[in-house]
């Protein structure tokens, strides 16, 4: 498997709040990196310094070897090969579902219309809303609007998608429906970054997680490791502070290549 993408020893402040103080990660094509940590940690900022929504510090991003931090001219570039989806549906109001799934792909990518057309079609069965094309979006569920939203990030053909608490401001009832999707994207091979609340789903989504506090990287494990018997202290209390303890049966770890050394 191939690396994908490469974020070495970020920065990013905000006036002088500094956000993310030293991060590193690595992403292997077909992988999903599930970042979790506290509220105000980073992890929105982190999604936006990887797709060029925010400028870094210091430090580098690469896209397949190739750099991508601090290159404003290939901006658009970077944001059509790095997806994002947000909390809140930014679907244009104005524009029926077909129309905001054909925008990028017809004016971006340079597609013809039928081809788009039929694309998000396909698309759009796939998550079950074959019958919402028609639709304004006002008239969907949340649920429904964070799925076309999904459908419109995947029809720009992202060689990385980002997701950022996608479902964190949905209904309860509403949560799987979105969270089955993009399991079901994993399972086609979609690389992703999600940052997420939803631990069970981390926990079955991800081939790694990455565990942020205070600006940094403080764990970083395959699930079973770090939702079973996490290796850092904050990495515990946090999960505690989900109920989702480590299993009383798990052994100790041997050893702690998880845990990571922060800058002070
Ligand atoms: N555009 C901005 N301007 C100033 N401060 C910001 C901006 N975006 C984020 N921050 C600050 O950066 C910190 C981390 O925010 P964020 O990345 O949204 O955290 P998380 O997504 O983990 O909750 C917070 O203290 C937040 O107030
Ligand atoms: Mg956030």
């Amino acid at each position: 498997m191939s690396t994908i993408l490469q974020v070495r020893q970020i920065r990013k402040a905000f006036e002088h709040n500094p956000v993310l103080r030293d991060v590193s990660l690595e992403l292997d094509e077909g992988q999903v990196l599930v970042v979790v940590g506290p509220s105000g940690c980073g992890k929105s900022t982190l999604l936006r310094c990887i797709n060029g929504l925010e400028q870094i510090d210091g430090g580098e991003i690469l896209l397949r070897g190739e750099v991508i931090s601090g290159r404003r001219k290939n901006l658009h570039l970077v944001r059509q090969k790095i997806g994002m989806v947000f909390q809140s549906y930014d679907l244009f109001p104005h524009m029926r579902v077909m129309d905001n799934l054909m925008l990028g792909p017809v004016k971006a990518l340079g597609k013809p219309k039928e081809q788009a057309r039929e694309e998000a079609l396909r698309m759009l069965a796939r998550v079950g809303l074959a019958d919402k094309a028609g639709v304004y979006p006002r008239t969907l569920s949340g649920g429904q609007r964070q799925r076309v939203a999904l459908v419109r990030a995947m029809l720009m053909q992202p060689e990385i998608l980002l997701l950022d608490e996608i479902t964190a401001a949905l209904d309860p009832e509403m949560v799987s429906e979105v969270l089955n999707v993009v399991l079901d994207l994993a399972r086609d091979g979609m690389t992703m970054v999600i940052v997420t609340h939803e631990m069970r789903f981390a926990e079955a989504v991800a081939d790694q997680v990455v565990f942020l506090e205070d600006g940094c990287v403080v764990e970083r494990n395959p699930p079973e490791i770090f939702f079973h018997r996490p290796e850092t202290d904050r990495a515990k209390h946090f999960l505690q502070s989900f109920d989702y303890a480590p299993r009383k049966r798990a052994a100790p770890p041997d050893t702690n290549t998880g845990e990571i050394q922060c800058a002070p």
